[in-house]
């Protein structure tokens, strides 16, 4: 969609649809007086008890008295409430309610008086637009109606424009996330993500490597070796690297990418089967902000590496019982072959963490179903090594929106997947704690650099339990780019 700013009376501005926002209980119309006074007091004669609740939309037509043809009255509920997230949400609601009107273009005005900071609030309301009008269609005859154009009306000069344009290309990084995590398992096996990495580096200049199955093995990588041995469709190890500063230390960002998770000989039950096509989401937030921090050009090095796998049973699937050999040198018995992703995590994590000698690792994984007993599906779980690190992740956190929460880990989570006959097993034991001992054995691979794991089992796609949010539309949500964005914008 097209956005832009603009420095005008709304009683001057032709437009189809003027939205503004109300509070709960408060019968003002913020900063549409003067409208309203042109109206006969129509608005406020119309505020109903209900209006000003949070997300709820009021039409009005003006019938001609002034310029624009609609007003819409948006609610925030109560004033002493008011967020980012809820603005996000809002925003969100009333571009997919200007799209469903069919109109080409609307505006929304931000009173001078307005509670919120106006950067962070242009922001969020870039991101509300722009995520909300998401959707997945490419398989659809019936495509879904063309986004509206947005025009924000705001007293402020200063540099909204630039503002606006960054934000966008950080959604544009949200949505190239979730539209490759949305692709169906038999359109996206692992060599297609490699050639999204092709492409997305010819276009940004972004150096690329990827690794055969062959030279998977080769390297060590016993983990992608056995995870991706029951398919037909061949393992890749993707690497991504992007220089934005001459000299300095990288990020490295790992995304675990299983392209379909039916656990393997362990097989899972078939219900919600479907929605292990989003067990590749960590690797999407990947492709989402290798996207982005090209597109911004932003002053930091950052190497994005994609263990990419399809985990299926069959006559060269790894077994229960089996004994592998880490890129770590480790060896690891294999309890269960649906805990594949730490094993394909572990050889990306330590094979970053060997070659290109990180200032840190950030991961991202739908790697514990335990994660959503544990936090729902709104939170994600994070466990890391380096308390200053942690703190900058939950900063970034905040900010975005993208909610996290830390969970523990010491020497006696790392007893519990000790193993009687090689050095770590792949799963606790059915002792509890599955995502901390899941982190647990990742933590071998990254040993003393500091390292933040997202557990993104939750809120990587809407699902059951999902809060619904106007600008996280149905499936994949993108989570992590934004916040990664944020996190790397500041480091
Ligand atoms: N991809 C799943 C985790 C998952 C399950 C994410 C449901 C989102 C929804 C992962 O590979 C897995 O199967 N984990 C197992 C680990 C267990 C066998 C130790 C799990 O969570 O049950
Ligand atoms: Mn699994
Ligand atoms: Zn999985």
């Amino acid at each position: 969609m097209k956005i832009k700013s603009e420095k005008i009376n709304p009683t001057k501005k032709k437009t189809a649809l003027l939205c503004t926002f109300v509070y709960e209980k408060s019968k003002s119309v913020l900063g549409l007086n003067e409208v309203d006074s042109k109206l006969g007091g129509l608005l406020k004669a119309s505020l109903k008890e209900t209006d000003g609740k949070a997300g709820t939309l009021n039409i009005i037509h003006t019938h001609g008295k002034v310029p624009a043809q609609r007003i819409l009255l948006a609610g925030l509920g109560e004033k002493k409430k008011v967020n980012y997230d809820l603005v996000r949400i809002v925003t969100g609601k009333i571009a997919q309610k200007a799209r469903d009107l069919g109109i080409s273009e609307y505006s929304i005005f931000i009173p001078t008086d307005f509670e919120l900071d106006i950067i962070p609030l242009i922001k969020t309301i870039v991101e509300g637009s722009e995520l909300a009008l998401y959707s997945f269609d490419k398989y659809k005859k019936e495509k879904n109606k063309k986004s509206p154009d947005l025009s924000i009306l705001i007293e402020h000069s200063g540099n909204i424009e630039d503002v606006i344009k960054k934000t966008q290309k950080v959604c544009q990084g949200v949505i190239f996330a979730r539209d490759i995590a949305n692709l169906p398992p038999n359109d996206c096996p692992p060599q297609q993500l490699a050639r999204f990495a092709k492409s997305l580096a010819s276009q940004y200049k972004l150096k690329c490597t990827v690794m055969s199955k062959n030279e998977i093995r080769q390297k060590g990588c016993g983990g992608i070796t056995a995870v991706g041995g029951g398919s037909k469709n061949e393992p890749k190890l993707i690497i991504l690297e992007y220089n934005g500063k001459r000299g300095e230390k990288p990020v490295v960002v790992v995304g675990k990418a299983v392209t379909f998770d039916t656990g393997g000989i362990s097989i899972k039950p078939s219900e919600k089967m479907d929605e292990m096509k989003f067990d590749k989401c960590g690797g999407c937030t990947v492709f989402g902000v290798m996207k982005t921090v090209s597109a911004l050009k932003l002053p930091v090095n950052v190497v994005g590496i994609i263990p990419a796998v399809e985990n299926m049973p069959g006559g060269e699937a790894y077994r229960p019982g089996d004994i592998i050999k880490l890129y770590n040198e480790k060896t690891a018995e294999i309890l269960n072959t649906d805990a594949e992703g730490r094993l394909i995590l572990a050889d990306a994590l330590a094979y970053g963490k060997k070659n290109y000698s990180p200032k840190c690792i950030v991961d991202f994984a739908t790697l514990t179903g335990a994660c959503i007993v544990a936090l729902g599906a709104n939170v994600a779980g994070i466990i890391g090594n380096d308390g200053k690190l942690i703190s900058k992740i939950k900063q970034a956190a905040e900010n975005t929106s993208e909610q996290v929460w830390q969970l523990p880990i010491d020497d006696d989570y790392m007893e519990m997947i000790k193993s009687d006959v090689a050095d770590i097993k792949n799963t606790g034991g059915g002792r509890g704690a599955g995502t901390i001992t899941g982190a647990a054995f990742l933590a071998h691979s990254v040993d003393k650099i500091p390292w933040v794991h997202f557990d993104i089992a939750g809120t990587a796609w809407t699902q059951q339990g999902t809060k619904e949010k106007s600008y996280n539309p149905k499936g994949a949500t993108g989570y992590g780019v934004r916040l990664l964005i944020e996190f790397l914008s500041n480091s």
